[in-house]
């Protein structure tokens, strides 16, 4: 089948503005969108830049707003898009050169939030255990790929008066470690996280969920969080 790609052009060492450039490619129906960007650079244009690196769905690297929504072009089959296919860069992040954007600022709040195992009492002779229930109380947590579709989706992030919100993957790594049984800094990482925008930035809207590609229920993991906030707040009886 022959498929359509417009696809968004900036290079700021020679573009004074952005502008769309269309390729045609011939692709089986269940070639990725990726497999065509492939195609395009190796045997139209050269100069088409864009993050990539598993080829499937595991490095996170490759996030893009394809028809205008956030996701991962290596996960999409070309079978299940009709006419032409817009690819553009992330919203929220400055683009570096065409599909390029700097996530910079995503990892700054990524790591803003400890996204470690705090603990203060004395290590065990062996490792800290853990059973299989604590254990699943974070699992969906722990398969995001940190491709940055959430923050990039998020109205909050993408309102420049409210832009300084955490987002929500820096959440979900929160969450990861606020509900490990092994970790002791909960106190300490809720207290990151209560202010506008931390956590209380959420306003529950719900795109994170819709684009994340690891299917994490982000939003949830957000309200959990809240509520974490919360009884960490109240006095002990
Ligand atoms: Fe990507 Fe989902 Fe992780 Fe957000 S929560 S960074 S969308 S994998
Ligand atoms: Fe690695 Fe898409 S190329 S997640």
């Amino acid at each position: 089948m022959l498929v359509k790609l417009k696809i968004f052009r900036f290079d700021p060492e020679k573009d004074k503005e952005p502008y769309y450039q269309t390729y045609e490619v011939e692709a089986d129906p269940r070639d990725r969108l990726l497999d065509c960007l492939n195609r395009i650079r190796s045997e139209q244009d050269p100069t088409l830049s864009y993050r990539w690196s598993c080829g499937h769905g595991i490095c996170g690297s490759d996030g893009m707003r394809i028809n205008g929504i956030c996701g991962l072009p290596c996960q999409k089959l070309v079978k299940d898009f009709k006419d032409e296919v817009l690819l553009e860069p992330f919203p929220v992040f400055r683009v570096i050169k065409d599909l390029i954007v700097d996530l910079e600022s995503f990892f700054e709040k990524y790591h803003s939030i400890k996204p470690y195992l705090i603990t203060k009492s004395a290590p065990p002779g062996q490792e800290r255990l853990q059973s299989p229930e604590d254990q699943h109380l974070f699992e969906d947590a722990i398969r995001c790929i940190f491709c940055a579709c959430c923050t990039a989706a998020c109205p909050i992030n993408q309102n420049p008066e409210t832009a300084a919100y955490v987002g929500p993957a820096a959440l979900v790594r929160a969450f990861r470690y606020l509900f490990d049984s092994r970790d002791e800094g909960t106190e300490e990482r809720t207290a990151l996280l209560d202010h506008k925008d931390g956590a209380w930035g959420c306003q529950t809207l719900w795109k994170c969920t819709e684009v994340c590609p690891k299917e994490i229920p982000v939003t949830k993991q957000i309200a959990r969080i809240k509520k974490r906030i919360y009884e960490v707040k109240q006095p002990k009886q």
